[in-house]
């Protein structure tokens, strides 16, 4: 708990910075400490002391309850309770028979793969894409149809046209990231009614991620896919581990759009869905029960440090383009203005020269961008942008120290 208010309430960026480096996660260990991380999607706020408590109950007042997790079984408590929170959010009943555990995210992904195509076939994806798509499609052998985003009425949207075309060329499948990673978009229900309106009528199943869906910023709203999917099938993919920093406890959720698909993800090797964490499963209900409050109070922590990093962005660096994201806490930079003198090695200039480890756009199939990640405390915000800026060769002014 005083590691937690000091963290939360220190204004001094070394001090957080030294507070962070006892982090054990490969995040904080894979550099060393001149190193400010700023790539892999996990945050750096302090996990809900609801979820530490469900966690705290496992490993102490039942003197270590920490076998196989009860992860095969339907109507379980946390499948329950993600049903609750699915529809009290989302006003979407999905049912608790149809809830599926799985490790993580990507395993969910992955068997929707295997369920909706085979060696050979070509998979839609939105352009920029998560890196671990594009892993998954080249291990499983299937052939990447890259559909650019675009930027309208500052936006990043969806090239529904695109989709039309990949669908209308005989995609086999759509994997279809909601919200978006790495640009924050939040897809409106106009436009997932008009995708769901092609991929029925192309009958182009969709492998829904929508591990991102509890991070979307007041004001606006997550709509989940499967509930206006007309006749497309569907596996959508959830999790707490992102809302709420659990990504080291094992605990994911697939969800099937019917009978079919379910029986499709049933006959795939039990492995498949192995390895859930029991400590996950007891975090994952805490979060889905009682988390509602920590994440609308993160949600403004993170919505203030978006805000910080738009306004020092436009006037410290006004070669950089940003589109503020309405989901999640990841920042897509446009570099594309200065990418060209640092030779495409974006992310490996501002690791040497800005001892700032971001990821570089070409992971994501679009050269000249960087993400990065901004759930982290308010003073290394202007932290990140200075050292951003030693790395792409400029200096800033003292607003940026002031900003902390
Ligand atoms: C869109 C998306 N899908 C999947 C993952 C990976 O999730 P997991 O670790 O649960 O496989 C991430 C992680 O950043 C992500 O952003």
């Amino acid at each position: 708990v005083t590691d937690r208010g000091r963290l939360l309430g220190a204004r001094d960026p070394v001090a957080v910075l030294s507070a962070l480096q006892q982090r054990t996660s490969e995040k904080w260990r894979r550099h060393g400490h001149h190193v400010l991380p700023s790539y892999i999607a996990e945050m750096d706020l302090p996990v809900a002391q609801e979820l530490l408590t469900a966690i705290g109950d496992r490993l102490v007042v039942t003197g270590g309850d920490l076998g196989y997790a009860y992860s095969f079984t339907a109507d379980s408590p946390a499948q329950r309770a993600l049903a609750g929170w699915l529809r009290d959010r989302f006003d979407w009943s999905a049912p608790t028979d149809r809830i599926l555990y799985y490790a993580d995210v990507m395993r969910v992904v992955e068997a929707g793969i295997d369920a909706f195509s085979k060696p050979g076939d070509a998979i839609l994806v939105d352009l920029p894409g998560y890196p671990g798509f594009f892993e998954a499609l080249r291990e499983r052998d299937r052939e990447v149809v890259g559909n650019p985003m675009v930027q309208r009425n500052g936006r990043w949207q969806i090239d529904i046209a695109g989709v039309e075309r990949a669908c209308r060329d005989g995609v086999s499948a759509y994997l279809l990231c909601s919200p978006h990673n790495p640009t924050g978009a939040l897809h409106t229900r106009a436009e997932l009614a008009m995708i769901a309106e092609i991929t029925s009528a192309y009958r182009v199943p969709v492998v829904c991620d929508e591990v991102h869906s509890p991070l979307v910023y007041p004001g606006r709203r997550h709509y989940p896919f499967a509930p206006i999917a007309h006749r497309t099938k569907t596996l959508t993919a959830v999790s707490a581990s992102k809302a709420w920093n659990i990504a080291g406890l094992k605990c994911a959720f697939g969800i099937p759009g019917d009978a079919e698909v379910l029986e499709a993800l049933l006959a795939q090797p039990t492995r498949q869905r192995d390895g859930v964490g029991i400590l996950g499963v007891a975090a994952t209900e805490a979060a889905y029960t009682k988390g509602g409050r920590w994440l609308d109070d993160t949600l403004r922590y993170l919505g203030d440090n978006r805000r910080l990093l738009s306004r020092l962005i436009a006037t410290e660096l006004p070669e950089i383009g940003f589109t503020p994201p309405a989901a999640t806490y990841l920042a897509w930079l446009d570099c594309r203005r200065v990418a060209d003198r640092f030779g495409g090695d974006l992310a490996g200039q501002v690791l040497r020269d800005g001892d700032l480890a971001a990821t570089d756009g070409i992971e994501f199939g679009r050269e000249g961008f960087l993400r990065l990640n901004f759930a982290t405390m308010r003073p290394l915000i202007g932290e990140m942008i200075r050292r951003l800026a030693d790395g792409l060769g400029t200096t800033v002014s003292d607003r940026v120290s002031a900003a902390a």
